[in-house]
């Protein structure tokens, strides 16, 4: 068998590592041998109280085990104190795992700003906090690897769940601009979407499936993930079960709505091609911007490269 991979001499804050798959991931990297900084609020579900116990509970675990660890128990709103621990306890940062979450379900006619800002500020705001902090430190060191925690419930939606799933998609765009920012640093940022059984699915999960779906089975494609040999940067990883499947955005071939660069756009045209607007039989991924915006320019081309038509579209001085 292959050598085993390694994290000596790494250090991972790890949020939310106090229970569910932080505290896998916390132990894992631990056991591999990294320095990590066990953050946890140690609040309620839904974002409510906090204590100490839930991180002190896995420091003690990591360190019964030989491994080094130590407690952080600021929320991810101060992303800067929790990146300062690892500096302080053991002077730099390499990898962070942005993972703390809560939920406030409520169908969307009932959500309220509390539950809309709460669930922001721990979800998106927090990643940011604690990845803008560590940024510097990563930058500097010419290394780092930074995951976000995304959701089926961002990439699908969820029933009662329209904040949380903004959020979640939210960081999903957060990711996409930080793995090109990072690139040239050798800061990698790719996200997980991970479906495992904790406290924050015990009432959603079906439960013939909540006992099989151990937060251990995503933990290695995490760690994969936060190794110095992953090439990856910018990935979604659907994870569960001991399954997992990179997810992409996808756009299909699409359709000039026009005939020629001189006519206009009718309502009438919009509905005539729908079919071919929606059609994702010859679709592709969508990569970079820049390929995104070069379809444009061959779109353009091919319309400058046909005769005019001389069709008149009446109603189009009232929206101009
Ligand atoms: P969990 O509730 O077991 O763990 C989340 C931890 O985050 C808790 O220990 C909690 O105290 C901590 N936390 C909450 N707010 C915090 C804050 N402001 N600062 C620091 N720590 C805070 O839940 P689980 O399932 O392990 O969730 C981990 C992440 O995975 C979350 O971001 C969640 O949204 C996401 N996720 C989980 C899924 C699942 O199937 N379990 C599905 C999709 C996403």
């Amino acid at each position: 068998m292959a050598s085993k991979l390694r994290y000596d001499g790494r250090v991972a804050v790890v949020t939310g590592a106090g229970a569910g798959l932080g505290r896998t991931y916390a132990l894992l990297l631990a056991e591999r041998g990294a320095s990590v900084v066990v953050n946890d609020l140690g609040g309620g579900r839904h974002g409510d109280g906090s204590s100490t116990k839930a991180a002190d509970t896995v420091v003690q675990e990591i360190k019964a085990k030989g491994g080094k660890a130590v407690a952080d128990y600021n929320s991810v709103e101060d992303g800067e104190k929790i990146i300062q621990t690892a500096l302080d306890s053991f002077g730099r940062v390499d990898i962070l795992i942005n993972n703390a979450g809560i939920l406030r379900d409520r169908t969307f006619a009932r959500i309220s700003d509390q539950d809309w800002d709460l669930v922001h500020r721990v979800h998106l705001k927090g990643s940011f906090k604690t990845t803008q902090a560590a940024w510097p430190h990563m930058r500097k060191q010419q290394f780092g690897r930074i995951i976000m925690t995304s959701s089926q419930s961002g990439l699908c939606g969820n029933f009662g769940q329209a904040n949380y799933s903004a959020a979640k998609f939210g960081l999903v765009g957060l990711n996409n601009t930080l793995a090109l920012e990072g690139e040239k640093y050798n800061i990698h940022c790719n996200t997980i979407v991970p479906t495992a059984a904790s406290r924050l699915t015990e009432d959603i999960l079906p439960p013939e499936m909540f006992a099989e779906l151990r937060p251990t089975l995503i933990a290695p494609v995490v760690a994969w993930l936060c190794h110095e040999s992953c090439e990856d940067n910018g990935s979604i990883i659907d994870s569960g079960a001991g399954f997992a499947a990179q997810c992409r955005m996808y756009r299909g071939a699409g359709v000039n709505l026009r005939k020629t660069i001189s006519d206009e756009v009718s309502i009438e045209d919009v509905r005539d091609s729908w079919s071919q607007v929606t059609d994702m039989s010859k679709a592709a991924p969508l990569t970079t911007i820049q390929a995104a915006t070069a379809n444009l320019m061959t779109v353009l081309e091919e319309l400058r490269s046909t005769p005019a038509s001389g069709k008149v579209v009446e109603d189009k001085f009232i929206y101009t």
